[in-house]
């Protein structure tokens, strides 16, 4: 059995477990429909252009992280809601201090008042597997993260995986493959916190050196360089728009907000509802909502869901499924006050 399996082993019948959570996955797995577009239509180089390598195909990019510089890409166009979608593929060995984003941003157009819907993968040293965060900010609440971090269930070095972020009016959805990991609903209470304001899409390779891995404690060892990681069947979906044009009395979006509503991915079905609660069970190992220390009154999207707040003390430090080794307290990246309690002993 694959080794990274054991990680499991706190749990009783892992191989039952394990199989009923394979069909859960792949019962979730009603392929999306998606329409893939050619690098060079919808995305430009953001930073680092030498470090930004195109497929001879024009389907796919690298982005680099040498001694030098990182790298990174960007849409083309800002969208007022959309399916922002790629197939990824993390570098592989030592990997520590390294962050590879895909996320949606408005930070270069509204410095203050900034929405954001981030995954973060987050690097490790030899051996250990990567981890991720989801977050979302909106018009500018980076003193409220709403991080959640995560394992997954499967080796991203070593193939092609499918994520997406999708965001409407009503709900924003992360997903790896087909299955949701999490969603946040739109909730009045929320406010402006809800991301609503056009956005691109980013992705990057940096030195996260200060903050990646194990709150710091590992940095990028460039004897490893380049880090490469690679995109693929990009997928950008959604009414195209002007971040400034003050809105007139027509919705010049509404057809393609319905139409972004209508789609296969844009609810979550009552199958993949149980592959999200399964996956969330068992690899999320923090949440802005358990983390009391944090939010003594979760904000208002939380919603607390007893089998999930069962994995974290009522501080909303993990209760097991990983070695409880104090850190130290070290000050982070200021929007991403998260802590790796875990530093999993997988
Ligand atoms: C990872 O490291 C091993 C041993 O150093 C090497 O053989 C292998 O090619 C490396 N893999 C990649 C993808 O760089
Ligand atoms: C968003 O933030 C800006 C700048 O802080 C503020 O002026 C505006 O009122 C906020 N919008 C909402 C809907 O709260």
């Amino acid at each position: 059995m694959d080794h990274r399996l054991r990680c499991l082993g706190t749990i009783p019948k892992i191989s039952f477990l394990l199989l009923l959570s394979l069909l859960l996955f792949s019962f979730a797995n009603a392929a999306f429909d998606l329409a893939t577009i050619p690098f060079n239509d919808g995305y430009s180089p953001l930073f680092g252009d030498s470090n930004v390598v195109r497929s001879a195909d024009g389907n796919g990019v690298k982005l680099l992280l040498d001694r030098f510089t990182g790298s990174g890409f960007i849409s083309s166009n800002m969208y007022q809601y959309g399916f922002f979608s790629a197939k990824i593929k993390l570098p592989s060995n030592y990997t520590a201090g390294i962050c590879v984003a895909f996320y949606t941003s408005n930070g270069d157009v509204f410095e203050k008042a900034h929405d954001e819907l981030d995954f973060e993968f987050l690097g490790n040293i030899a051996g250990k597997p990567w981890r991720f965060q989801t977050n979302l900010y909106g018009n500018g609440s980076t003193h409220r993260g709403r991080e959640e971090r995560y394992r997954l269930w499967f080796d991203p070095t070593k193939e092609y995986h499918r994520y997406s972020i999708l965001w409407t009016a009503k709900n924003i959805i992360f997903y790896i493959d087909e299955v949701p990991i999490r969603e946040v609903l739109q909730n009045e209470e929320m406010g402006a916190d809800y991301p609503s304001k056009p956005m691109s899409l980013y992705a990057t390779i940096w030195d996260a050196s200060n903050w990646a891995t194990s709150g710091g404690k590992y940095k990028v060892n460039y004897k490893y360089a380049p880090f490469v990681t690679e995109f693929k069947d990009l997928v950008l979906k959604g009414c195209s728009a002007d971040p400034i044009q003050e809105v007139s009395g027509v919705e010049p979006c509404s057809g393609q907000h319905a139409d972004l509503e209508a789609q296969n991915y844009a609810a979550v079905t009552h199958l993949r509802r149980l592959s999200m609660r399964r996956f969330r069970e068992r690899y999320m190992y923090y949440s802005y909502c358990y983390d009391t220390l944090r939010y003594p009154v979760p904000p208002p999207e939380c919603v607390i869901v007893p089998s999930e707040k069962q994995r974290f003390k009522e501080t909303g430090r993990l209760k097991f499924g990983g070695s409880h080794r104090r850190q130290s307290r070290r000050k982070g990246r200021t929007t991403t006050p998260v802590e790796d309690t875990d530093q999993g002993a997988m």
